[in-house]
């Protein structure tokens, strides 16, 4: 079965066409990120107008890589929850137009539990419709205004363009049921434990700052560039770790998270180190840092944050003793949480690769698939946007 995936709920502007919830055909990427870089964060109503700039030659793309045509399309699935209304609503309603269009049955999907589903997506059967539909993207189907802005990403080509170091590496296998779903972007930091596809329960999220987002707050402090994640997290390389005694937050429930007393105990060290009080206004602490303590900071401070999540992980896995573990979302993406979780977890651990954890079309294409086995189709005219569904809204109690 074929899907056609369609992604557009925050930044990012994507479509990726999938076989059967594990074989990806192809997952074509326009991000925004550089047009946002200069505002500090994403501006929703740019977001959502250049979302509708491209996403007609993002989803052509996608269909051209996989060398595949609507009638070799059996459903579409489009993230219509959460993330920003106007970003939602460009691909929502553009799933919806194709899917009538084309009379193909349409299966809205929640965002997070999609990031999740980038873990189903493995090697098996990769070369066979892309390995003919592999190229460089043609000019007649690139994003109209695509300017040096724009970034646009293509999993399949890049895994053959790229140097070895950055190619596309998928897992040979998929996670084994029970399984437990770390999910940390910008947005969301929350444990699931799925007994099967569809049947799930949320362990336990964040009580403020979702992790990614504590992430991007810091590297505003330290004076790094928006993303926060990839760029404290390059910063931290040259940086102590241990420099920093950052305060973990004990909660109630051990699965759940705070990272706000974090950021806090980050923005009152930064203002010790530069010899101001608590009065002195954030935004100009950058300018009194330099790169070796900018460095540390961001080093002990990923290192806390990630020890934390770890710390949930590990204990969630001693309770409830899943067959797999796997990290969903952006922040999947970094590279002391893998090394850490490799470390600490009792068994072994797959991960995707770093481009289905930040925001993709191929796990809503993935997650659609395993849907479409039990449920059925949602009427066109029914698909509506949910800025602020919680997973534990969408289980699919079947
Ligand atoms: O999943 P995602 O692409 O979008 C949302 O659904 O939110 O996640 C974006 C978040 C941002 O907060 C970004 O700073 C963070 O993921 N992120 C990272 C890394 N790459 C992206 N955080 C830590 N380390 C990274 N390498
Ligand atoms: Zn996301």
């Amino acid at each position: 079965m074929i899907i056609l995936g369609i992604e557009s709920s925050c930044d990012e502007t994507s479509a990726a066409i999938v076989e059967d919830g594990r074989r990806l055909l192809s997952n074509v990427v326009n991000s925004q990120v550089d047009i946002h870089a200069a505002y500090g964060g994403v501006v929703p109503e740019v977001a959502a107008r250049s979302h509708i700039e491209v996403i007609n030659p993002v989803i052509k793309q996608a269909m051209q890589q996989a060398n595949v045509t609507w009638d070799d399309i059996d459903a579409i699935a489009v993230a219509n929850a959460p993330g920003l209304v106007g970003s939602l609503l460009v691909g929502t309603l553009a799933a919806r137009t194709l899917a009538e269009l084309h009379g193909k049955p349409l299966y809205p999907v929640h965002h997070v539990e999609g990031h999740i589903y980038a873990n189903f997506i493995t090697d098996e059967g990769v070369k066979s419709r892309s390995e003919e539909a592999v190229s460089e993207p043609s000019s007649e189907t690139q994003p109209e205004n695509t300017s040096s802005r724009r970034e646009v990403r293509s999993e399949m080509a890049s895994e053959r363009n790229g140097d070895q170091d950055k190619a596309i590496k998928l897992p040979t296998r998929q996670p084994a049921f029970p399984m437990l779903a770390l999910a940390v972007s910008g947005l969301h930091s929350q444990l699931v434990l799925f007994e099967d596809h569809g049947k799930y329960r949320l362990l336990g999220e964040t009580l403020d700052d979702a992790v990614g987002e504590a992430f991007d707050k810091v590297a505003r402090m330290l004076g790094l560039p928006y993303p926060g994640g990839p760029s404290v997290s390059a910063a931290a390389e040259q940086g102590d770790p241990l420099k920093y005694d950052f305060p973990k937050a004990k909660l109630q429930n051990p699965y759940d998270f705070s990272f706000s007393g974090l950021k806090t105990a980050v923005l009152r060290a930064i203002q010790r180190e530069v010899g101001v009080d608590h009065t002195f206004p954030s935004f100009e602490l950058p300018g009194r840092l330099n790169d070796a303590q900018r460095a540390d900071f961001a080093a002990s401070f990923q290192y806390t944050a990630v020890e934390t999540l770890v710390d949930a992980t590990v204990a969630a896995t001693h309770e409830f003793q899943p067959a797999s573990v796997v990290i969903a979302g952006g922040v999947a993406a970094n590279q002391e949480l893998r090394r850490q979780l490799s470390d600490r977890l009792p068994l072994p651990i797959d991960y995707a690769p770093m481009s289905l954890c930040t925001d993709n079309a191929a796990m809503i294409a993935a997650l659609g698939y395993y849907r479409s086995r039990v449920l059925s189709p949602t009427p066109v005219d029914e698909v509506s946007v949910y800025p602020s569904m919680s997973m534990a809204q969408t289980a699919w109690n079947v």
